[in-house]
């Protein structure tokens, strides 16, 4: 878990910021889910056999011997809170914006951290056609665009089929890997029994050799969800939206059906998706035992590779501050700066009081404190009813009249 300080909080509000324009462009609501839920929430929506829910998850009893757990993600905290508020009865689709921190044990790298932060859209509605999917995928590629890193991440595209077609073929995927077994990685040997999807997406040159020799996910799609496919490349074409289709593509988190994707880079080594979703149409029903059956797509985005991605691109915008400089260090000065300071805040003005123990000191500090002004005033000035104004930009110094102080700056601003 890291601090974020510096440069990089500059990158993460602006980040937040053009997220939160985008979600209200497309009319999202703002949802913002505890950090902690019963741990129930996430395992069985998210998956009792995922890395997410089997290794990753920070949980802990309370001092009522209740499960609860610090959130890995946002959609299982999303899902519960549309159903405890029964958001679902509303009218549709519904859409929900969140951001926020989330906690997952993994080995910390670049990219990687255990404390990480998210911007998370979700779209829930009745109809199960492409064009929220559509509207998800165009949201997340302008929102990247806006961002000034679109140029560094390519959309990748897959379709896990629907229920049933998933369900043929992991059963026939299992038979076929139960041959190879001994030949599988450690890890491939483990999801075998518990996630065997997941071996699809596995690292290891000998795993990949024989996953590439066995059935095929898309040979086992239903008509349904083979023109679904296709529809969503169509209309991406339509849009211009560039994307590759990866066969290879698996989520990490068991709730998707049919189409997923990933925004991915090259620029940050293994870690490389940016932004990830897909639709996820069973999850409602199933948190809700039934109750409820609503179709959902969605995406989140770290915020962190998002930051790393703009560090050669984003400067913070450059905020004029203003320093005040009292020479004379008894009451009535600092009463007076106080007071000055008070007067420049609520006309939004940033300052900066530098009480070091001569002119030249002070003036020395607010230069190093990238002070645009120092206002300085002494006996004299107070008596004339005058500031002296320095402006570091441009090194010139003009007398302003107390009463024409607040005008002046704003002329510069
Ligand atoms: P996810 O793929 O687990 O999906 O995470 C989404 C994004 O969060 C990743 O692409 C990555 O940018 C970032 N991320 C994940 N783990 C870490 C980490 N340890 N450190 C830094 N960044 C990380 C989900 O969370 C789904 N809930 C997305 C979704 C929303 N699907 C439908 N709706």
């Amino acid at each position: 878990m890291s601090d974020l300080h510096g440069d990089d909080i500059a990158r993460f509000k602006h980040v937040i910021q053009i997220a939160e324009k985008w979600a209200k462009l497309h009319n999202f609501d703002a949802l913002q889910p505890p950090i902690l839920e019963h741990a129930e929430v996430f395992l069985r929506s998210i998956g009792e056999a995922t890395d997410v829910v089997s290794k990753e998850i920070y949980s802990f009893a309370d001092r009522n011997e209740q499960s609860l757990a610090l959130r890995p993600e946002f959609t299982a905290g999303v899902v519960r809170a549309l159903l405890s508020n029964g958001l679902h009865n509303h009218a549709l689709p519904l859409k929900f914006f969140s951001h926020g921190p989330l906690f997952r044990y993994e080995r910390p790298q670049k990219g990687r951290r255990r404390q990480f932060h998210q911007i998370n859209y979700e779209i829930f509605h009745k109809r199960d056609d492409n064009l929220l999917l559509l509207e998800i995928l165009a949201l997340a590629q302008d929102f990247l665009h806006d961002l000034g890193i679109s140029d560094k991440i390519k959309l990748h595209l897959n379709s896990l089929g629907n229920a049933q077609s998933r369900e043929n073929f992991v059963t026939e995927l299992k038979s076929y890997l139960e041959k190879y077994k001994s030949e599988l990685s450690d890890e491939s040997q483990i999801r075998l029994e518990k996630n065997p999807v997941r071996i699809l997406d596995s690292k290891s040159p000998m795993d990949q050799e024989i996953v590439a020799n066995g059935p095929k996910l898309h040979d086992f799609f239903d008509e349904e969800s083979r023109k679904k496919f296709e529809n969503v490349q169509q209309m991406l074409k339509n849009l211009q939206i560039d994307f590759t289709i990866d066969k290879n593509l698996v989520r990490g988190l068991d709730y998707y059906s049919d189409v997923i994707f990933e925004f991915i880079t090259d620029a940050l080594g293994a870690q490389n998706a940016v932004l990830a979703g897909g639709c996820y149409n069973g999850l409602v029903a199933k948190m809700s035992e039934g109750k409820a059956d609503l179709r959902a797509v969605g995406f989140a985005g770290g915020i962190e590779r998002m930051i790393e991605l703009m560090i050669s691109n984003f400067e913070a915008p450059q905020v004029m501050k203003i320093g005040l400089l009292p020479i004379g260090n008894d009451e009535i000065y600092a009463t007076h700066a106080m007071k000055l300071m008070r007067t420049l805040q609520k006309n939004h003005f940033i300052i900066e009081i530098f009480s070091e123990k001569n002119l030249k000191k002070q003036l020395q500090a607010a230069n190093k404190f990238d002070m645009t002004f120092a206002i300085i005033f002494g006996e004299s000035e107070l008596q004339a009813q005058k500031y002296m104004v320095k402006n570091f930009n441009d090194g010139t110094q003009n007398e302003v009249n107390f009463g024409n102080l607040v005008s002046f700056l704003k002329k510069i601003h």
